[in-house]
């Protein structure tokens, strides 16, 4: 069972030879006196033709179904000039079949394999994901995974990083995100958490002098799923010592440009730009903005300060802001459509979506009459407003104006895409740095200070002073790698003075001191043993892939992944358990915690 080509390999160069190839029936077309195979491997498809009447066949050649594996042994054809194929690589020869093995005859499958993948249920397809994976665009996904991660690896190596891995099984570390529980058999009652991510132990590593540690990190986090989310993702996890975050860019700039040559085959243009979080909110309503288009939102606070319309007035005394976005030739936008961005906005916690619409040489608007003509002026002129387009207006605290219009954006954009007013350029990547976020965010639902990112976040030199009375002015060394609007990657410069450490966990964290010593005591105390200057980042591999994939859901790069309700549906996992397991796990069921 040798076969001497795969199904890819057969052109004119091979006339005449006798050759052996083993793969799947995609198709059979029977021709009366002839039989034609698309015989498939994991490479490609090579025509066979045979004579089901002839003697090694007439046995065999009925019970051929699509999709059985055969092994086929013949002699390499010209195909005569009006059956050649020109979109397949080996439609100029086929191969006449001398000898046909038949290795496993498939029963009649769920769906069929040449299929549009769309066309058939996306539960159907992960019940059957090794069927669906047999789909060639599938494969082809999966083999950009592979090439990507070895071209990281590749470049990693080159930086000098050592790839090592950290525990799967940590401890619970509540401030992140909702974790997995694992039951600890040999310590009743006791339970692991799963790393959301290897954060402290590649910490560690600098400390026992590692000085660049790599790892393609499991990550799991009990979130609700989406399109770009699942419960079990990869990081491309890193971690330097002696760097700062110039030393960072750089280093992540040349993976990426690295990563996109192998994929695409296009450098990308060095280096990336940089914005700040403020910037970012103020101009595009997110913390990572989708730069590729253009409809920036504007503060147009002054144009109101006394306006008749109270909802503005009021807002304006009580400290809010006015923002505004022209969303350019969007004027046609329906009533069902203004309707759902209304909805999207009130989501959002806004009391409503005020717009004003330029049509027929004049402003259209729920609000018209409070506009006073000083004002309709100064917003044309501010919003460069033209014939067609459309204003949206949100009135309310800074950063809520600009998330609610943010997200109006990449709806009106959409929009737009759909009226194909503006065009989705496939090959333009639009990489970002969004620096200078804030280290802290108040928590009004607990009422103190949360750590924007993660607690290790080093502050900035220059805001450090203000961290114990003004920790929301203070600003943080993070950095995120965002593309095309989707956060592609985040890191920072870490705290690694154990004063600071402790400081910022007990004075402006709040955690109680008992608290602090039982979940980072090891790395306060790690800290006080010769601890370098240190700073790290992760990217999304699945997002990464996704997006070299041209696909929108990290789904479709990643093997066997999880359903919307974090079910793996081919193997029907989670199940139920028995009270046995239950009882050797020290856990009890909810009917025995019942009694
Ligand atoms: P963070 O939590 O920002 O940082 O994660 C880094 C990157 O991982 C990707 N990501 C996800 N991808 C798929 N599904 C998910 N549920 C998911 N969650 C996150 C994103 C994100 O940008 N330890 C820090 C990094 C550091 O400070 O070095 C961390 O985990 O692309
Ligand atoms: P009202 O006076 O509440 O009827 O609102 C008049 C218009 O302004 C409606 O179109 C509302 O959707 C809109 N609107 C109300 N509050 C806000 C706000 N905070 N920001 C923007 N638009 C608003």
């Amino acid at each position: 069972m040798k076969r001497t080509h795969h199904c890819n390999a057969l052109r004119e160069a091979e006339l005449g030879q006798r050759v052996r190839l083993i793969g799947w029936i995609q198709s059979i077309r029977d021709h009366g006196g002839l039989m034609f195979i698309d015989l498939r491997d994991r490479e490609g498809v090579t025509q066979i033709v045979c004579d089901p009447n002839g003697e090694n066949f007439r046995e065999t050649s009925p019970l051929l179904k699509e999709e059985s594996v055969v092994e086929i042994a013949g002699k390499v054809c010209l195909r005569p000039e009006d059956a050649r194929n020109e979109r397949m690589v080996t439609g100029v020869i086929e191969v006449l079949a001398e000898e046909l093995i038949i290795h496993n005859i498939a029963e009649t499958l769920p769906f069929p394999i040449h299929e549009k993948s769309d066309k058939v249920s996306e539960d159907l397809r992960l019940t059957y994901r090794y069927l669906d994976l047999r789909r060639s665009k599938n494969l082809a996904r999966l083999r950009l995974r592979h090439q990507i991660t070895r071209a990281v690896r590749q470049f990693l190596d080159q930086e000098d990083f050592i790839e090592i891995e950290t525990p799967v099984l940590f401890k619970t570390t509540p401030e992140g995100a909702r974790e997995f529980l694992v039951p600890s058999r040999l310590n009743p009652g006791n339970f692991y958490a799963l790393t959301q991510s290897p954060q402290q132990y590649k910490q560690m590593l600098m400390v026992a002098g590692v000085e660049r540690y790599y790892s393609l990190a499991r990550c799991f986090r009990d979130e609700d799923l989406r399109a770009d989310r699942q419960q079990e993702f990869t990081q491309i996890d890193l971690e330097m010592s002696f760097i700062d975050r110039e030393d960072m860019y750089e280093l992540v700039e040349g993976m990426l440009s690295k990563v996109w040559e192998t994929a695409l085959g296009i450098p990308l243009k060095l280096p990336f730009r940089h914005m700040t979080f403020r910037e970012a909110m103020d101009n595009y309503g997110s913390d990572k903005p989708d730069t590729r288009w253009d409809f920036p939102i504007r503060d147009i606070s002054e144009v109101f300060r006394n306006s008749s319309f109270k909802v503005f007035r009021n807002c304006l005394e009580e400290g809010g802001v006015i923002k505004a976005i022209n969303m350019k030739g969007l004027a046609d936008i329906t009533q069902g459509e203004l309707q759902h961005c209304e909805e999207v906005a009130r989501s959002l916690g806004a009391k409503g979506l005020a717009y004003r619409k330029y049509e027929e040489g004049i402003g259209k608007s729920p609000i018209e009459k409070f506009f006073s003509e000083e004002e309709k002026k100064a917003l044309a002129e501010l919003l460069e407003v033209e014939e067609g387009d459309i204003v949206f207006f949100a009135a309310n605290r800074w950063e809520k104006a600009c998330t609610i219009l943010g997200r109006i954006r990449l709806e009106a954009i959409e929009l737009l895409l759909k009226r194909q007013k503006i065009v989705r350029d496939s090959t333009r990547f639009d990489f970002l740095w969004v620096v200078d976020f804030p280290l802290m965010t108040y928590d009004e639902e607990q009422g103190r200070y949360l750590a924007t990112h993660h607690p290790f976040t080093a502050p900035l030199p220059e805001d450090e002073s203000q961290l114990w009375e003004k920790p929301e002015c203070v600003r943080g060394q993070h950095y995120d790698i965002v593309l095309n609007g989707v956060e592609l990657g985040g890191g920072s410069i870490r705290v690694h003075r154990p004063e600071l450490q402790r400081r910022i966990f007990q004075e402006v964290l709040q955690i109680p001191e008992e608290v602090v010593e039982n979940r980072f005591g090891y790395m306060i105390r790690a800290f006080r043993y010769g601890a370098p200057p240190h700073g790290g980042i992760a990217l999304g591999l699945d997002r990464m892939v996704a997006m070299l994939a041209g696909t929108e859901s990290i789904r479709d790069v990643i093997a066997f992944p999880k359903t919307q309700s974090g079910q793996e549906l081919m193997t029907a996992s989670p199940t139920p358990v028995s009270e046995k397991q239950l009882q050797d796990l020290w856990i009890a069921s909810v009917a025995e915690a019942k009694k």
